[in-house]
């Protein structure tokens, strides 16, 4: 097994790594303070991050999977071509994001952009906030696929290699990149946020890349995509009944029909790592409380916009508050892969594989209790200005 340890630089202690929302949040022991930015002036601050602000940085671990465990992933092509493949749409079959936007070819355009503005108008500013954290978070998309071509023995090699790992991964970025640019072109038509700020914000976080600690392990980097398509599921079905309680069925539709995308993407990410218990129980389990043991960071967690250091927790603080993903969605997300994965009736495990069943099992009660804890103590939060709404004011 190769470990390889590098420890880099770059700290915020105001930035933390993992995400849960910020009422349940609790650090992990193993947070890795490698050295802290500290500069006098704003002006000097700024000059030093043209590519985004001082963070955490993790002793980044690579490789850490044994390499005959490669094998696994070559000796179920056949199975993944069958199984998980089929979790694709057909691109004739797909939806589009023009099928949702007025058509600027049509004679009814003006009058059609008219309407989705007056739509918007009724929605309220705290709502913009999260739907535009959630189109930056979706228009990263480079740094994701990024992310999974560094998962040994499933990566795309070529760029066009045709095992069914890697056709997978740019057929799913492909349908993914619809959600980016279908909500994009929808805020940039509302004319509630600033377009300027918003764009800024997305190169920051391309830029930034992310950091979800799956140390180029399918097995970590599986069960991450799990919880994550899992979460995009349940926080765009949030901003849809929302919409819809606005008073906007056309905005309703478009969250809805992105959430429909992230479940079936959910479903065959699940599907994956349910095959890795059938073949391996005892590491899989190990990586799944690993995995835990690290949080399930937020995809767009270095999120930046040039102005705001907490940017990310704020934008969590506000989707916490208005109940688009909480910590509460947290629990229910891990307890639902528990249940999923049958990991409380794995037998034969080894001491280890028993250890992190244990831990997995009773993590979801852990959590649950610590945030209603926090909720207990949790005050109201201060109003502060989103660069992405003119600096407009929105209660955390
Ligand atoms: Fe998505
Ligand atoms: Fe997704």
């Amino acid at each position: 097994m190769a470990l390889k340890l590098n420890a880099i630089n770059f700290q915020s202690p105001k930035c933390p790594s993992f995400s849960l929302p910020p009422a349940a949040s609790f650090r992990s022991p193993k947070f890795f303070m490698a050295s802290t930015l500290r500069s006098g002036s704003k002006e000097v601050e700024t000059a030093k991050k043209p590519f985004g602000p001082p963070r955490e940085v993790h002793v980044q671990v690579t490789h850490s999977m044994p390499p005959q465990k490669i094998e696994i992933f070559k000796s179920i092509e056949d199975w993944a071509e069958d199984n998980i493949l089929v979790h694709l749409k057909p691109v004739e079959k797909c939806w589009q994001p023009q099928d949702f936007l007025p058509d600027p070819a049509s004679d009814g355009f003006h009058d059609q952009v008219k309407e989705l503005r007056e739509r918007a108008k009724e929605i309220p500013d705290d709502y913009f906030v999260v739907l535009v954290g959630d189109m930056i978070t979706e228009e990263a998309l480079p740094t994701y696929q990024t992310m999974l071509n560094t998962l040994d023995g499933v990566r795309d090699e070529t760029g066009a290699s045709l095992t069914p790992w890697a056709v997978w991964t740019r057929a799913w970025t492909a349908e993914e990149n619809r959600h980016g640019d279908l909500l994009n072109k929808y805020l940039y038509l509302c004319g509630r946020v600033d377009m300027k700020q918003i764009e800024k914000t997305i190169q920051y976080l391309i830029g930034s890349g992310m950091d979800p600690r799956t140390e180029n392990s399918p097995y970590l980097g599986f069960i991450y995509t799990s919880f994550q398509e899992r979460a995009t599921f349940v926080s765009h079905g949030n901003t849809a009944r929302q919409a819809r309680e606005h008073g906007d069925l056309k905005l309703a539709q478009i969250c809805g029909t992105i959430a429909s995308d992230e479940k079936r993407h959910e479903t065959a990410y699940t599907k994956i790592v349910e095959k890795l218990f059938e073949i391996d129980p005892d590491g899989t389990v190990q990586s799944f409380a690993d995995m835990m043991r690290k949080k399930i960071s937020m995809p767009a967690h270095l999120m930046y916009d040039g102005r705001d250091d907490n940017l990310f927790d704020h934008f969590s603080a506000v989707a916490q508050r208005l109940g688009v993903y909480t910590a509460r969605d947290y629990a229910d997300i891990l307890e639902h892969l528990v249940v999923r994965w049958k990991v409380a009736d794995l037998t034969g495990l080894s001491s280890e594989g028993q250890k992190a069943q244990e831990y997995v099992c009773g993590l979801t009660p852990r959590i649950r209790r610590l945030e209603e804890r926090a909720q207990g103590r949790a005050k109201q939060g201060p109003k502060i200005p989103f660069s992405w709404i003119y600096d407009r004011e929105v209660q955390l």
